[in-house]
């Protein structure tokens, strides 16, 4: 038997370098036993092998990438499973994909159950700001997650949050970004945070300026499952400021300034009546049929009806447009029309089943202008792009996708706060509202506007290769 030690910081790293070099020494999985850190040893374990000539193991990326995510799991057996079929993939006694296969299928749960844990570190953290000497704001967290994540989970932050520097402390590794460097280090016992007078001070703080209006009780409760809570400072005024929230709500809007810029204002006061009237959403169709109702901004005067999403509540992935277009308004669904035969011809192409995919928009009304017997499109503007969000965030949270397409400028802006640039950013994956990775793409109506075919057979390419990458990516996170 043989003993590998694989260190905590660059575990995964290691266990290829491990695995390549096992294989290539010919060492059996029943042969090798795994180990993190200072984990349990085998007292009959030999030294690991690292000098063997490393051979190179073929897989395919989405295997590779499902791998990775799965060796982040907590479970002890994850090194030992992911070596074994390793090798029987390499030998061809298996394909990857196989869900017949006991190990893939495990795999593949590990790898779905750490994406999770991911997204809710994305959305759970809270940072405390520190006093900083220099010029660069810092923060801590403290955060304490279900599986090993952090050096897959805290890439995200870096991007979100480079230009301060901040640390993550969770029970085995903590993050550092400083000067825009990331780097990793074992926690010590003494890094954990005390629950001290700063914290209340840090809660009264949160009580003071959290917004009752914006208080969705039951999106609260799916987005912040209680085992959250104990980490959030703000946690322990939850079920109080829920109980307060409709009466504070009306304080709100009393208190507000009586003259405030005109269209902020108009945007604000329309918003508070709509969430304190909200319906608590509990389902797909009560939010669907509380949005048939919306008259939050001026859009749905001409319309003939809200079209809001459609699909399964379950679906992995979300496509979101930009808004109705004249037939989708007429018939009350999305992407029904010219835009959408294109939408369906690259889905079908790109091996996506459109009953399984959640499709909406950011904005929920067609707008337009009347030109003769023609409604003629309009963009929406950063308003009321502004005010469809909220129902485009409730879809999101109800549906909880995996990972968002977002199609057009609209769309982009709606979730991840930018719609420019959209030539240069398509194709690549953005983080989103909450963690949600988002997939950036053009919008399946520049096809329409193309002068020639040759152009049009180009972005026809283009939407269909971002689809692709859009399901690999499913299929690697997938389950
Ligand atoms: N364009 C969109 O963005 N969405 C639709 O539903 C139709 C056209």
């Amino acid at each position: 038997m043989r003993q590998v030690v694989l260190p905590v910081i660059g575990t995964v790293a290691a266990w290829r370098r491990e695995a390549r070099a096992l294989a290539a020494a010919g060492v059996s999985p029943e042969q090798v036993a795994w180990c993190v850190g200072e984990g349990e040893h085998d007292l009959f374990a030999q030294n690991p092998v690292s000098t063997g000539i490393p051979r190179e193991i073929r897989l395919s990326k989405a295997a590779l990438q499902t791998i990775d995510s799965a060796l982040c799991h907590s479970d002890p057996e994850r090194f030992a499973r992911a070596y074994a079929t390793v090798l029987r993939l390499s030998n061809g006694n298996v394909r990857w994909g196989d869900r017949s296969d006991q190990a893939i299928r495990r795999i593949l749960a590990d790898a779905k159950a750490v994406g999770r844990d991911i997204h809710k570190m994305h959305a759970f953290v809270r940072f405390r700001e520190l006093p900083a000497d220099g010029p660069r704001r810092a923060f801590a967290a403290w955060f304490e997650p279900e599986h090993p994540i952090v050096e897959a989970a805290t890439p995200f932050f870096a991007k979100r949050f480079g230009d301060m520097d901040w640390v993550i402390t969770t029970p085995t590794v903590t993050a550092t970004f400083l000067d825009g460097k990331l780097s990793f280090s074992q926690t010590r016992a003494h890094d954990r945070p005390p629950e001290d007078a700063t914290e209340d001070l840090w809660r009264t703080y949160y009580a003071s300026i959290f917004n009752p209006a914006r208080l969705m009780v039951s999106a609260m409760q799916s987005e912040m499952p209680k085992k959250y809570w104990k980490n959030l400072p703000e946690a322990r005024l939850i079920p109080d400021l829920i109980r307060k929230a409709p009466r504070r709500a009306v304080e709100m809007r009393d208190a507000m300034p009586t003259d405030p810029p005109a269209r902020r204002a108009a945007v604000a006061r329309s918003m508070l009546e709509r969430e304190v009237s909200a319906p608590e959403a509990g389902s797909l169709d009560e939010l669907r049929e509380a949005a048939a109702g919306c008259t939050g901004c001026p859009l749905h005067g001409p319309a003939t009806q809200t079209v809001f999403g459609e699909g399964p509540v379950d679906a992995p992935l979300m496509i979101v447009g930009e808004q109705p277009g004249d037939q989708e308004d007429l018939a009350g669904r999305p992407f029904v029309g010219p835009a959408g035969q294109e939408f369906d011809m690259a889905a079908q192409a790109a091996g996506l089943d459109r009953s399984l995919i959640y499709v909406t928009n950011a904005v929920k009304h067609f707008k337009f202008v009347p030109r003769g017997k023609r409604r003629i499109h309009q963009r929406p503007n950063v308003s009321e792009i502004e005010h469809c969000r909220w129902w485009l965030n409730l879809e999101r949270r109800l549906i909880q996708p995996q990972l968002i397409v977002a199609m057009g400028a609209s769309a982009c802006a709606s979730l991840t706060g930018s719609g420019t640039g959209i030539l240069k950013r398509r194709g690549s994956v953005e983080p989103g509202p909450e963690g949600t990775p988002v997939l950036v793409t053009l919008h399946p109506s520049h096809i329409l506007r193309l002068p020639d075919d040759l152009a049009k057979a180009r972005a026809r390419a283009d939407l269909q290769a971002d689809l692709e990458r859009a399901r690999s990516l499913m299929e690697a996170a997938a389950a």
